[in-house]
C-alpha cells in the first residue's frame, strides 16, 4: 500500500537575495514560503534538496543608507543580515545557509567569473557620460536625480518618470534638475565602463528561454524581448560605491547585479566548504545536480537573460528551472506605504503565528505568475476552516477515545474505501508539490479531511461509546479517523512543519512520507494535545496597527532634514570614532590675566586636578580676568601645543558666541570636578 520512494535527486534552490537595507516585508516572505514548502517537500522524498539564501549586500542604496545612519557600511549590512535571519527563523523558513554577497566566497567567485567572461571576450569597455553630483562627487542613477516634469510641470519628479502623468523621459529632460543625495545640480562628467556583450549569447538565450526552463508566459515575455535586440549590460560603476573593486581596473566596482547571483553559489560555498563538500558538483557543466531559483517577476531579466548568459560564457551549468511568482496583494491592493498595506514581516510575527500564513499562501499558490492577494477576513476564515475546523478537529473528535481504551490503534481499518480516497491521492498530491501547484495539493488534502470528517460525524463514535459493548467499534472508528489525520498532516508537514512536529510526538511516529497511507496498526499512541489555536480578528488588527506604526517611523526617518544645521552644517558627519579622539576635560580656572601686548587673549592658567596648562583665550573683550578665576570650564585637553608670540598654548577653552562682547565661556553644571573627561 505504500508509495515507493523515488530515486533520490540532488537539488540546489534559493530565494531572490533580499537587500541588506530594509525589513523584510509579506511580500518577501511569500516567496520564502513558496521555495521553503519546495524545498520541504524535497527533503520529505528522500531527496537531498540544499536551499541557500544570502543577503545582497551591495550598491549605493545601502552605502547612502549606512552614511545616514552614521554606520560603515559593514556594520549597516550586518545589522541588516541579522534582522533577516530572525524573520527567516521566525517564519520556519528552513534554510541550509544564510550569507552575504559581501563575503571573500562571493569576491572570489565574482572575480574569476568575471576574467573568465574577459578572456573569452564578452567584457567590452567604452566611455560614458553620466549625471555627476558635483557636492557628494558621485554619479548619480536616474532614481537619484529629480526635478520638474517636461511634460506636465509637476515639481519633484524622479529622473525617469512623473509619479503626476505617467510620462517617462531620461533625467536630462528634467527641467531644474538636482541631485536627490545633496540638492546640487548635477553636471555631465564622463567615465570608462566595462559592458557584458550580451547580444553574443541571443541565440543561445533564444534557445535556452524555450527549452523548459520557464513557465511559458515567461518565455514569451522574453521572446519579445529577444526580439527587440539586447543591449550590452553595464556591469561596472565608479567609486564611492560599496561593492567589490573590477580585478585590475581600480576605482571601478562590479555593479550590485552582477555579483548578487554569484551569491547563490558563494552561499553554497560558504556551505560546502565548512563540510568537506564541492560546491561545484552542483555548478560544474556537466553536474547532475538539480538547480531552481524562485524569484518575483520584476527581476526575470536577470535571472533570465544575464544570469544563463554569464554561466554559459563562465562554462557553468544554468539552472535548471528559474521558477517565477507574482506579487503580492493586501486587500485587493498593492502592498503599499502610502495606502498603510505594507506589512513587515516583523509586524505579522509580533501577532501571529507564521503557521497560518504559510497555510494560506500555500492555499493560494499556483504555478504561475499572477498575483497572490492577502484577504484579511479570508485569512482569518479559511485558517480557522481549514486547518482547525477540518484537519486539526478529525484528530481531536478521534483521539481521546484510542487514549480512553489504551492509547493502541485497532490492528484493521474499519472502511477500506474511504481509505483507499487516500492512497489514490498520495501521488497526486506529491505531483502538486512537485509542480509548485501548492493551491491543489491543499484543495485535495481538504477534500479528504472533508470526506474524513463526514464519515467520522456518520459514524458518531461519541454516541456508540455510550452503549455497552461497543468498544471494539469506537477504537476500529477512531483508530481510522487518527490515521487519517496522520497522512494529512504528512502531506501538510512541508506547510506546517511545528504542527506536524507535534502531531508526530501524539501519534508516536516519524512523519514518513512514503509510508503515508500505510495505516498505523496495533501501535501505541500517546496523549492528545491540543495543536493549533483559531486566528482572532483582534490579531489581526493588532499586526495592520502595528504596520501602520513602522511606516509611520520609516517616513519619519525618511523626512529630510530641515533647519540650520542641515541647510548649513559647518562640517561633515563624523563617526564617533572621530568624535572619541578629542579630549574633553573639565578645567578650574585657577588664574586669569592680561597679556601685554596682545589686544584679544587672556591668559589661564588650568588646574586639571593636579596638573596645571597655560592657555591663551581669545576672550578679552568679553571677560575681566578677575571675575573667571575660581570657575569650571571646559577644555580641549589634546590639542597640540601651539607656539605664540607671547608663549606656548597648550589647549583650548571652548566658547560660544559672534565674537566681540558676545562671548560665553561653557561652563558645567555644580558638581564636575577639574580633570572629569566630558563625553
Ligand atoms: O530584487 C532584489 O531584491 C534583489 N536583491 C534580488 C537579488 S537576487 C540574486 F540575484 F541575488
Ligand atoms: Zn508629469
Amino acid at each position: 500500500m505504500s508509495e515507493t520512494r523515488p530515486t533520490p535527486r540532488k537539488i540546489l534552490v534559493t530565494s531572490a537575495l533580499p537587500y541588506a537595507n530594509g525589513s523584510l516585508h509579506l511580500g518577501h516572505v511569500l516567496e520564502y514560503i513558496q521555495t521553503d514548502i519546495w524545498a520541504r517537500f524535497q527533503r520529505a522524498r528522500g531527496h537531498q534538496c540544499l536551499y541557500m539564501c544570502a543577503d545582497d549586500a551591495h550598491g549605493t542604496a545601502i552605502m547612502l543608507r549606512a552614511e545616514q545612519l552614521g554606520l560603515t557600511p559593514e556594520q549597516h549590512i550586518s545589522n541588516m543580515q541579522a534582522e533577516h535571519e530572525r524573520d527567516f527563523s521566525g517564519f520556519l523558513i528552513d534554510v541550509d545557509n544564510y550569507h552575504s554577497t559581501h563575503s571573500e566566497e562571493n569576491r572570489e567567485l565574482s572575480a574569476m567569473i568575471y576574467r573568465r567572461l574577459s578572456e573569452n571576450g564578452h567584457i567590452a569597455s567604452r566611455t560614458i557620460t553620466q549625471a555627476f553630483d558635483p557636492e557628494k562627487q558621485l554619479f548619480l542613477a536616474d532614481r537619484y536625480i529629480k526635478g520638474t516634469c517636461p511634460r506636465c510641470g509637476t515639481p519633484d519628479q524622479y529622473g525617469d518618470n512623473c509619479e503626476a502623468c505617467g510620462a517617462t523621459y531620461s533625467p536630462t529632460e528634467l527641467i531644474d534638475p538636482v541631485s536627490a543625495i545633496s540638492g546640487a545640480t548635477p553636471v555631465e562628467k564622463e567615465s570608462e565602463h566595462f559592458f557584458f556583450t550580451l547580444p553574443a549569447f541571443s541565440d543561445f538565450l533564444k534557445q535556452w528561454t524555450r527549452a523548459g526552463h520557464l513557465q511559458e508566459e515567461m518565455a514569451n515575455k522574453l521572446a519579445e524581448w529577444l526580439e527587440e535586440g539586447l543591449q550590452e549590460w553595464d556591469i561596472s560603476r565608479d567609486a564611492p560605491y560599496f561593492g567589490f573593486e573590477i580585478p585590475d581596473a581600480p576605482g571601478k566596482y562590479f555593479y550590485v547585479w552582477l555579483d548578487a547571483p554569484i551569491g547563490y553559489m558563494a552561499s553554497l560555498k560558504n556551505y560546502c566548504d565548512q563540510r568537506g563538500l564541492d560546491w561545484r558538483d552542483f555548478w560544474k557543466k556537466d553536474s547532475d545536480a538539480e538547480v531552481y531559483h524562485f524569484i518575483g517577476k520584476d527581476i526575470v531579466n536577470f535571472h533570465a537573460l544575464f544570469w544563463p548568459a554569464m554561466l554559459h560564457s563562465a562554462d557553468f551549468r544554468t539552472p535548471t528551472k528559474v521558477c517565477v511568482h507574482g506579487f503580492l496583494t493586501v486587500n485587493g491592493k498593492k502592498m503599499s506605504k502610502s495606502r498603510g498595506t505594507f506589512i513587515n514581516a516583523r509586524n505579522y510575527l509580533d501577532h501571529l503565528d507564521p503557521e497560518y500564513l504559510r497555510y494560506y499562501f500555500a492555499a493560494k499558490l499556483t504555478a504561475g505568475v499572477d498575483d497572490l492577494d492577502l484577504n484579511l477576513d479570508d485569512f482569518i476564515a479559511k485558517v480557522n476552516s481549514d486547518l482547525v475546523g477540518k484537519v486539526v478537529n478529525i484528530a481531536s473528535r478521534t483521539a481521546k477515545f484510542v487514549n480512553k481504551s489504551g492509547g493502541v490503534l485497532a490492528n484493521a481499518l474499519a472502511d477500506e474505501a474511504l481509505w483507499q480516497q487516500f492512497v489514490e491521492a498520495a501521488p497526486r498530491i506529491a505531483e502538486y508539490y512537485e509542480s509548485r501547484e501548492y493551491a491543489r495539493a491543499m484543495r485535495d488534502i481538504m477534500a479528504l479531511a472533508d470526506a474524513a470528517n463526514a464519515w467520522i460525524a456518520d459514524k458518531a463514535p461519541w454516541s456508540l461509546a455510550k452503549e455497552e459493548g461497543k468498544e471494539a467499534e469506537v477504537l476500529a472508528i477512531c483508530s481510522q479517523g487518527v490515521n487519517m489525520f496522520r497522512a494529512l498532516i504528512t502531506w501538510l508537514a512541508p506547510v506546517l512543519p511545528n504542527t506536524a512536529a507535534k502531531a508526530a510526538q501524539f501519534l508516536n511516529c516519524e512523519l514518513d512520507w512514503a509510508a503515508a497511507t500505510t495505516p498505523l496498526a496495533d501501535h501505541q499512541i500517546n496523549k492528545f494535545k491540543p495543536l493549533m489555536q483559531r486566528v482572532e480578528k483582534s490579531q489581526v488588527d493588532a499586526v495592520m496597527e502595528a504596520a501602520k506604526e513602522s511606516l509611520a517611523k520609516l517616513q519619519a526617518e525618511a523626512k529630510p532634514a530641515s533647519g540650520p544645521l542641515a541647510e548649513e552644517p559647518i562640517a561633515p558627519q563624523i563617526q564617533f570614532d572621530d568624535f572619541a579622539k578629542v579630549d574633553l576635560r573639565i578645567a578650574l580656572i585657577a588664574n586669569a590675566e592680561h597679556v601685554e601686548g596682545a589686544g584679544k587673549l587672556l591668559k589661564l592658567t588650568l588646574d586639571l586636578g593636579g596638573e596645571t596648562r597655560q592657555v591663551f583665550a581669545g576672550i578679552k573683550s568679553a571677560y575681566n580676568p578677575e571675575d573667571l578665576i575660581g570657575k569650571h570650564t571646559v577644555m580641549v585637553a589634546n590639542l597640540a601645543p601651539r607656539k605664540m608670540r607671547f608663549g606656548v598654548s597648550e589647549g583650548m577653552v571652548l566658547a560660544a558666541g559672534p565674537g566681540g562682547k558676545d562671548l560665553w565661556i561653557l561652563e558645567p553644571h555644580e558638581g564636575a570636578k577639574p580633570g572629569m573627561r566630558v563625553m
